[in-house]
C-alpha cells in the first residue's frame, strides 16, 4: 500500500504554490554572481532592515527561551503604529500564516470564500489546504472590484469570507471607502490586506476601522515597508469575538525571539523606515515614468511597492522576463486572465531603475 492512501483526498489534488528562488540558487541558474542580481520580482524592500533590528538580533539575551506566544511587546507598540488598541491585535509568521490562521478558525469542509482575481495568490491556495471553495468575481478591466457582481454571488452563495487587497497586488490600486463600507454591509467576513499599504498615500489605512466593525479584519506585514520579509513577521486588527478563538488556535511560539526582536526595534527607529520609504516612494514616480517612454510597455499608476505594465507590440511578457533574467533583472511575467502578457517590477534603488530601463531600451 502507498502512503499516498493516507493523505487527505483533497490534498492529493492540490497544485503546489510556487514561491520565490532563493539568493544561492538563483546566482548559479544565472551564472552571476549574487551582487549583480537585482531583485524585482517579490516585491522586497532593497534598502533592507534597519541596522537596529540587525543589532536586536545580534543581542539576543535569550535565544535558548521560548518566545511570549502573546507577543506582549510587540503588540503594545503595534497598537501605537496602528492606531488599535493591543486587544485586537494578533502577530502571525508573515501575513501568510494570519490568512491560513483566519480559514482554519472559519471554514468547514467545502464552506466558500469569495476571492477577486487577478489577486495575491494565496487567498486561494489557503482555502484549497483547508478544503474550502473559491467563488471568483473577477475585477473589472480597470482593476477595481466588480460590487454589482459581488453583491449578486453573496446573495446567491452565502461564502463565508471575502478577502481584498489594498493596494492590489499586482495593480497596486486602493479600495475606495465607499466600495469598502458597501462591502461590509454584507452577510460576511472581510479581510483587508493591507501587505503594502505602508507605500500608499498617507490616511489610505483601514487598520482603525477594527474596532467599529463586526465582520472586519485588517492585516499587514513587516516584509514591506519594514524590510523584514526574510523574518516573517506579519499583524492584524480583529474583532474582540474572533481574538479569543485565534489565540486558540494560532501555534504558541508562531513569533520567533529574533523576529520579535527585530520587529520591535523597527517600530522603535521609524525615522530610519521613513526615509527609505520617501526613496521608495519617489523612485516609483521614477520608474513609471522611465517605462512610459519605453514603446512597447504602458505601466499603469500604482500606490504600492511595484508597477504593473502592459505588454504591447509584438512583444511577449515570458521573453522579456527571460531577457532580463539573463541581464540579471528578476521580474514577475502574468499570462492569465486579466493580467494577459503584463509584467509587474518591484521598485527598487535608483541605480536597480538605471539597469532595467538599460537592457528594455536594448529591445525597442
Ligand atoms: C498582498 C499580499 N499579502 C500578503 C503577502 C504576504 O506577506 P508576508 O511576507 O507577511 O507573509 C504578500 C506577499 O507578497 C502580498 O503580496
Amino acid at each position: 500500500m502507498s502512503a499516498t492512501n493516507f493523505v487527505r483526498q483533497h490534498i492529493r489534488t492540490l497544485a503546489p504554490y510556487s514561491p520565490i528562488v532563493p539568493f544561492d540558487v538563483l546566482s548559479e541558474q544565472l551564472g552571476l554572481p549574487i551582487e549583480d542580481i537585482i531583485k524585482l520580482d517579490a516585491n522586497e524592500n532593497p534598502y533592507g532592515p534597519s541596522p537596529k533590528a540587525i543589532a536586536a538580533i545580534q543581542d539576543l539575551p535569550f535565544p535558548h527561551i521560548y518566545p511570549d506566544p502573546e507577543s506582549r511587546k510587540l503588540r503594545a507598540l503595534l497598537a501605537d503604529f496602528l492606531q488599535v488598541s493591543a486587544e485586537h491585535i494578533l502577530c502571525g509568521a508573515g501575513a501568510d500564516e494570519l490568512i491560513d490562521l483566519i480559514l482554519r478558525l472559519v471554514l468547514d469542509p467545502n464552506d466558500a470564500i469569495l476571492n477577486c482575481p487577478p489577486t495575491f495568490g494565496m487567498y486561494a491556495f489557503d482555502t484549497a489546504i483547508n478544503a474550502g471553495n473559491v467563488i471568483s468575481v473577477p475585477r473589472l478591466p480597470n482593476f477595481a472590484l466588480d460590487l454589482d457582481a459581488i453583491e449578486a454571488t453573496v446573495a446567491e452563495h452565502q461564502p463565508k469570507i471575502m478577502f481584498v487587497t489594498s493596494p492590489n497586488n499586482p495593480d497596486g490600486g486602493l479600495i475606495s471607502d465607499a466600495d469598502l463600507k458597501r462591502l461590509l454591509a454584507l452577510p460576511m467576513l472581510i479581510v483587508l490586506d493591507e501587505a503594502y499599504i505602508d507605500y500608499a498615500d498617507p490616511g489610505a489605512s483601514r487598520m482603525h476601522w477594527v474596532p467599529d466593525y463586526e465582520n472586519l479584519m485588517v492585516i499587514g506585514t513587516f516584509s514591506k515597508w519594514a524590510g523584514l520579509a526574510g523574518l516573517r513577521v506579519g499583524y492584524g486588527a480583529f474583532p474582540l469575538a474572533l481574538m479569543q478563538y485565534l489565540l486558540i488556535i494560532k501555534q504558541p511560539y508562531n513569533i520567533n525571539v529574533a523576529a520579535e526582536a527585530a520587529a520591535i526595534a523597527t517600530l522603535q527607529d521609524m525615522a530610519y523606515l521613513q526615509h527609505n520609504l520617501q526613496l521608495l516612494i519617489a523612485e516609483r514616480s521614477r520608474l513609471t515614468e522611465k517605462l512610459a517612454d519605453i514603446a512597447y510597455l504602458t505601466p499603469l499608476p500604482s500606490q504600492s511597492a511595484f508597477v504593473l505594465c502592459d505588454v504591447t507590440g509584438d512583444k511577449q511578457a515570458a521573453d522579456l522576463k527571460q531577457t532580463l533574467a539573463a541581464n540579471g533583472v528578476l521580474v514577475r511575467h502574468f499570462n492569465k486572465t486579466g493580467v494577459n502578457n503584463m509584467i509587474r517590477i518591484s521598485v527598487g534603488k535608483p541605480e536597480h531603475t538605471d539597469k532595467l530601463i538599460q537592457v528594455l531600451k536594448e529591445l525597442e
